[in-house]
Order: C-alpha cells, then structure tokens, then sequence
C-alpha cells in the first residue's frame, strides 16, 4: 500500500488512502464486484475504447478490449475500460472531423479526471485515431494505442474491390451507364465483408500506420487485420506492455518529439498515406508545443519515395501489405531516411523494433530503388490562391494534370456542386477546372470529405477518368484524383479562394509546387473588398464553440485553447 503522503501511483492518491475518500473510492468500485486486493498499489490501467455500433469500424472493440485486459491481469494491473464518444465516418452529419476535438477534448478529460495510471487507446475509423493521440499527448500518461485493425479485402465477381476507392470507381461507372443498379447493390455486401476500418489505405490505415510509426504501438501491431487471431494476441500483449510502461514510468511524452513525428511524416511518405494526415499530425504537434511548418511535409516528401503499392495510390489492399511484412517491414526499407534513435513504446528504438523486419511480396512493399513514385505521395502548394497552403496527393492523380492550367468552374458550396454538376447547359469540358469554395473548416462547416467532386456526367461519358480541382475541403484518403485540398486561408473567412470566378484562369504547377489564379494583385483585391462573409452556421452549443475557436486547415484545425499539454484546474474533492 502507499505511504499517505506520496502515493507510488497517481491511482493510489484515490484508493490507497486511509481515509473517509479511499473508503468510498474503494467502495464504490466494489460494487462492480472486485476483490480487495486490486487496490494494493497495482497499475490501474484504463482502456478507452471508441467502440459503437454507430462505428462500424470500431464495432469489435469490446473484444478487443477483453483481450487488453487479460494482458493487463496478467501482468499484474487492473483494467478498467470506459467509454468515450465515436466517430462513424459514413454516418456522422455534417461531417466526423466537426466532433474530432470533441473527442479529443473527452479523452483527454476521461484521462486526467480518474483514478489511471496508463492508458490503452483502442481505435480504428479515421478520426478515433487522431483524436485519442491528441486527448492522450495532452494528458500524458504513459499511453499505448492499439488499433482495431483493416477490415478483410473486398471480392466481387473474382475482382479484389477496396473499401472507398472502388466505391468512387464504381458510382462513376453507374453514372455512366456501364454497371447497372443491381451490380452496384450487390457490390455493397462484396465490399465490406468484416468487422474492422477500411482496407485501402485510407485516412484510418494511414493514421493507425503513423501511431505505429510514431512509436506508440507495439511492433507489427497496426496492420494486423481485425478479424485475425493476432489482432487479439497484440492486444493481450499491448495490456501487458502498458503495466511494464506504468513502472518504467514511460510517458507519451517521452515518445511523442519532433524525432518521432518527423519519422511519421516519412512513413507516411513512404506508404502514401492520406492527405488528412497533414492535418491530423500537425494537430498532435500542436499538443506537444512543436512547431511543424507545412514546408516540412513537403521538404520530406521530396526524399522520401513512395514504396508501399497500395489502392488508391497503387494496387493492393492492407490485407496484402500486412502479408508482405506491414509497417515494420516498411520502416525497415526506409530506416536509413528515418530517426532509427526514435524510442518507441517498447522502450526500444526504433531500429531495434524493425531489425528482424522482412519484406515477403516485392511488388507490394518496393525498394527505394524501385518505388511507385519518386516523390512523397503529398505535396504541399503555394500561391495566389492558397498563401497559406494547399495539399495534392500526387500519387492518386492522373500524371497529365500534374502541370495544368484550365478555365474555372466554380461552385459557390457543396449544395450547389451537387445541384448543378450533372447539369447538360453545366459549360464545362475535362480541360477546366472545378473550383468548390465554403467546404473548409468553418464553411463547411467541419471540413467536410467533398474535395473529391465527382466529375460532371457529359465529361464521365467521354471515358475521361480525372479533371483537376480544387476547393477548401478535405478528401477521404481512399479516394484519387487530381484533388488539391485544404486552401488555406478557406472562402468562409475571406481567403482568396472566394474571388474567384467562372471563367478565371488557374493554374497548377507541381514542379515549382504552385497554384495561382491568373488574375493581378489589383483584381484580386478589389474583388475581395466586395466579398460578404457567409451566414454562421451554428449560434449555439458545440458547433457554435467550433465556429468560434477551430484553426484553419494550415494549423490543424484543433481549437486554438487546446494547444499544448497539461491543466491547472484544482483537485476537487466530491465528497
Ligand atoms: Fe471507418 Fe473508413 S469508414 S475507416
């Protein structure tokens, strides 16, 4: 038991007390059928699960949450598992990434306010991830995240089909008219035929890689599909490696610099991870007070080539890359580009966790020597349009677009977009460019996944496959295209993009990462006099508060007052 004055563990400060509190800590806790000794200074390691049947993704973290706790008796803790908010990122309205700081704000809280001295993070649907990493980098404990892994891959008629990726593919071929209506239903059962996240290398593969890569989960731990037996051996083994973390006293904070988010962004390079992992890690740097530059994501992306052939950027699916040796495997490939130093959550290095990697498939983990694309996958523009930054996943777009200039076509919001898109009097050909404005951070509101915009119906019936377009939102990291996102600063607040008109000039140029609208300083400006700033959308409540408080895209768009780590509120007794 603790001495009364210091307790060993934070835990012990409410159930190692001899007082009126630690009888009713203990007490109470009883009621749920505990045994006296769970109270003898053992780590209490709480599991936050992001488990809801709203998640389909998540939808099979109760048991992985079991599994956790096995590892954690085992290793001579005491689980105890709670709840915060989800994040489904096919049901949520308007879109998850308005209630990403919600969540955050809730771990991180859940965290600090009880009675836990390590915590496991179970994840998975795009946000969940980001949003725990955020709350737990705030709260820092000693924290360990365990993913609920990608779902089994797609099959329809013989053919592999990966989650969002063909999802894209094939509504443009309905829309055309090659795949009739009972195809594209019967797709639906074929695609997702498992519990677990998407299985292209979407924003939940790309961010559950960079927890793995940022050294917060164990070793091989992220690409393990959920529905394999290891996915719930890992987490026994997560359970017992948090206990050894509480005594080691191992902090996320430890983990979590600018060596380990920098070797983040090389895997996420490396692996051609989403674009909305620009905005995710530059978000956890924010939490750790590191100042991350987005001209840093595009220094890196010029080193560091693109080697994991995986939808949308290449041809497989995660259930393929796990076979061919998953994340470690990958890091092993590019250890001599990465910060091999790194300590990671095993209390081992980097280098040490990734020395028996092996690459077993060829075609889906490359060499440097024979990547998918020279370049990173995301690369970061300036210009007229966007003075504060802009993203293209090269990797996912057509090669001809990546030098382009074209005749604008713009859509005051998303309504609109989807109102006219399809119109025949639309005038519009696969030379232009689609302009989508208010879908950022406050225009959206929330930064929703419309960036993508389908192409309009008379260019998809010409066979053409990709146009180049840009708008202030995001995009679903399992999409592709010639996509550029996240204009910074966005239409909402007066950014550049809200000057411009049908018929301007844009253009595109990669080379010199550029994307400027071909009109003077002068017209610009008079133009932007005149601009009118749109209705709020919230008056209220928490989208009110997001309104008020989220950053633009170019700094992650956390809330400005949850920059950093740590809180002053006083230790309030409740009884
Ligand atoms: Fe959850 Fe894609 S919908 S990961």
């Amino acid at each position: 038991m603790a001495n009364d004055n210091k307790p060993v563990l934070r835990s012990q400060d409410w159930f190692g007390r001899k007082d009126k509190l630690g009888f009713i800590h203990r007490s109470w806790m009883k009621s749920e059928g505990f045994p006296h000794e769970v109270f003898d200074g053992r780590p209490v390691i709480g599991i936050c699960n992001s488990w809801s049947e709203l998640t389909n993704c998540n939808a099979h973290l109760r048991q992985v949450a079991e599994a956790v706790k096995r590892g954690v008796w085992a290793a001579g803790g005491f689980p105890l598992e709670f709840p915060t908010i989800s994040l489904g990122e096919p049901f949520m309205r308007p879109t998850t990434m308005m209630f990403r700081n919600l969540m955050a704000m809730d771990v991180e809280e859940s965290i600090r306010a009880n009675p836990i001295d390590g915590v496991v993070l179970l994840c998975g649907c795009d946000k969940t991830t980001p949003a725990q990493i955020m709350g737990a980098a705030s709260a820092d404990l000693p924290s360990i995240v365990v993913p609920g892994g990608p779902m089994l891959k797609g099959r329809w008629k013989n053919e592999e089909i990966g989650s969002g990726t063909d999802v894209w593919r094939f509504d443009e071929e309905r829309r055309a008219g090659r795949l009739s209506e009972g195809e594209f239903c019967d797709i639906e059962s074929c695609m997702s035929r498992s519990a677990g996240h998407c299985m292209t290398m979407g924003t939940a593969s790309t961010m559950t890689s960079l927890a793995e890569a940022l050294g917060l989960t164990l070793t091989g731990c992220a690409n393990i599909p959920a529905p394999d037996s290891r996915r719930y051996e890992i987490a026994h083994r997560s359970g017992q490696r948090i206990v050894e973390m509480v005594h080691e006293d191992l902090k996320i904070s430890k983990i979590l610099n600018a060596r380990s988010v920098d070797n983040a962004i090389r895997v996420d390079m490396a692996i051609g991870g989403s674009t909305n992992a620009v905005i995710h890690l530059k978000a956890i740097a924010n939490r750790i007070g590191l100042d991350l530059p987005l001209a840093r994501f595009d220094e890196i992306s010029r080193q560091v080539p693109v080697i994991l052939n995986v939808k949308p950027s290449g041809k497989y699916l995660m259930e393929d890359v796990y076979y061919a040796g998953g994340v470690p495997a990958v890091m092993k490939e590019i250890l001599g580009l990465l910060d091999g130093d790194a300590l990671t959550c095993t209390g081992k290095s980097i280098a040490e966790n990734v020395a028996d990697a092996e690459v077993h498939d060829r075609d889906v983990i490359r060499t440097l020597d024979n990547p998918i694309q020279a370049g990173g996958g995301t690369i970061v523009l300036h210009g007229n349009l966007c003075p504060n930054g802009a993203v293209l996943k090269t990797s996912a777009a057509e090669r001809h677009l990546l030098q382009h200039e074209g005749r604008a076509v713009v859509f005051e919001n998303h309504e609109d977009l989807m109102n006219r898109l399809d119109d025949p009097d639309l005038d519009v050909d696969e030379t232009c460019v689609l302009v989508l404005r208010n879908a950022g951070p406050i225009g959206g509101p929330g930064m929703p996944e419309v960036g993508n915009m389908s192409l309009p119906k008379k260019v998809l019936e010409k066979g053409v496959r990709d146009m180049l377009r840009i708008s202030d939102a995001r995009m679903s990291g399992t999409s592709y295209g010639a996509v550029v996102l996240h204009v910074s600063p966005e239409a909402a607040v007066g950014g550049p993009l809200a000057a411009v008109r049908n018929g301007d000039r844009i253009r595109l140029d990669t080379e010199n990462r550029r994307l400027d609208v071909l009109i003077d300083e002068h017209e610009m400006n008079r133009r932007l006099r005149e601009w009118q700033a749109p209705e709020p959308h919230y008056d209220r409540g928490y989208g009110r508060l997001f309104l008020e408080n989220v950053l633009q895209a170019d700094e992650g768009c956390d809330f400005g007052f949850l920059k950093g780590r740590g809180a002053k509120g006083k230790l309030a007794l409740p009884f």
